[in-house]
């Protein structure tokens, strides 16, 4: 697909800045927030930053790729889309932009549980490549259901999110009253009256829901009832005996996500995962949490070659990307970013969001004079 990024949105804090400008406050800070202090958040950031990396200019230098290979599967960039729930709320009809761009550039899209497009849809879109990500159901025949879709949907990988034992502390949600179960308070209602293609683009596209669930979901529930429903069903909470049937019944590739320790990565081999993502959910769970950068110079080398090891949390930029490759990651997602695209460019937000940042990372690769993306870890700096 040929470059063209929107000149006046070069980087994704123009793009956020936009969003901003376009998205009611209580739907934008939902998007934007961590947690508690949002320590967190800006700790992933600026760790990853810390990372420097080294050129070498005289080798005999063709040309860089940044095609990716990952639990089998080929890429043309190391970089993917994160789960995100809600997402109509905060860009109607984004996961179906997103999805769509993902699959034009061959790089993949990972549909939440509870964001507003349905497994089959995203398959639909993505012809297939769409991976899944799954909160665990506390009842096994909703779980063995759910499983089944992803399965006759043919999403090569399921995602199983292991971070979100107990909702995060998100002071703005809960000021804003969006903190679940969602409401609509008049104060919303007329932030919503000053975002005017927002507004129409949600009576275009309709209330957004819970898509994939909707099969489960009793009819006629208000919001605060669907949030209580939500609570019932789902269970963050992982173990063992949680797992096993899973991994009896997915016949794909399973990877872990929200790993932050070396001892949840040992479980995670000896329980049958194929790959993690090194994740702290964005900074939005525990504000306390060690940068996943940090955590990844620990584990990447002793546990590299037992599991794929993929991560989030915190990249904004081409070099951030970069900076995360070469510490060791075999892949990358980001979750925000491409939010804040769809937010600033609606239907066009996806591929320029996509083709802006693997411009910023092949311009890296080349300054670095780095062939493969799997030998930037050989440019890495390593008396930090
Ligand atoms: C608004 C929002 C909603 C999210 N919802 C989910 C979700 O439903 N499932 C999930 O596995 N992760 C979810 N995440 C976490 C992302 O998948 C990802 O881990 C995180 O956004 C990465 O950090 P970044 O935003 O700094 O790139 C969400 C993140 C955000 C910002």
């Amino acid at each position: 697909m040929a470059a063209k990024i929107n000149s006046a949105y070069p980087s994704v804090d123009d793009l956020r800045t936009k969003a901003k400008k376009r998205i009611p406050k209580f739907a934008f800070e939902y998007l934007d927030g961590g947690c508690n202090e949002d320590v967190s958040i800006s700790r992933n950031t600026s760790d990853i930053r810390k990372v420097q990396l080294q050129p070498r200019y005289l080798r005999n230098y063709g040309t860089s790729s940044t095609q990716t290979k990952v639990l089998g599967m080929e890429f043309d960039a190391p970089f993917g889309i994160a789960p995100v729930g809600l997402q109509g709320l905060m860009w109607p009809n984004s996961p179906e932009i997103l999805a769509k761009a993902a699959y034009a550039h061959n790089i993949p899209f990972i549909l939440s549980t509870v964001t507003t497009m349905s497994i089959e849809r995203a398959s639909e879109i993505t012809e297939g490549k769409a991976w899944f990500q799954l909160y665990n159901p506390v009842e096994d025949a909703l779980r063995d259901d759910i499983i089944k879709r992803a399965e006759a949907a043919q999403c090569p990988v399921l995602v199983l999110l292991c971070d979100v034992p107990t909702f995060g502390y998100r002071p703005r949600d809960i000021r804003n009253g969006l903190a679940l179960p969602p409401k609509m308070s008049l104060t919303n209602i007329l932030q919503i009256l000053g975002k005017p293609t927002w507004a129409m683009n949600t009576l275009k596209y309709g209330q957004p829901t819970f898509e994939t669930l909707k099969p489960y979901t009793p009819e006629g529930l208000n919001l605060k009832q669907l949030g209580q429903f939500m609570d019932k069903t789902f269970s963050g909470r992982l173990n063992e005996e949680k797992i096993k049937p899973i991994r009896d019944k997915w016949k794909g590739k399973l990877v872990l996500k929200g790993v932050a320790s070396e001892q949840d990565t040992q479980d995670a081999i000896r329980m049958g995962f194929d790959g993690i993502i090194l994740s702290n959910h964005g900074g939005r769970q525990l504000d306390a949490a060690e940068s996943t950068i940090h955590s990844l110079h620990d584990i990447a080398p002793k546990y590299g070659d037992q599991i794929e090891i993929m991560m989030d949390s915190g990249m904004r930029s081409g070099p951030d990307i970069a900076r995360t490759m070469a510490s060791g990651a075999k892949f990358t997602f980001m979750g925000r970013s491409f939010m804040y695209g769809v937010g600033a460019l609606g239907n066009a937000g996806g591929d320029h969001t996509i083709t802006m940042l693997k411009t910023q990372f092949k311009q890296v690769m080349d300054q670095l004079c780095c062939e493969r993306v799997e030998d930037l870890p050989q440019h890495i700096i390593k008396k930090q």
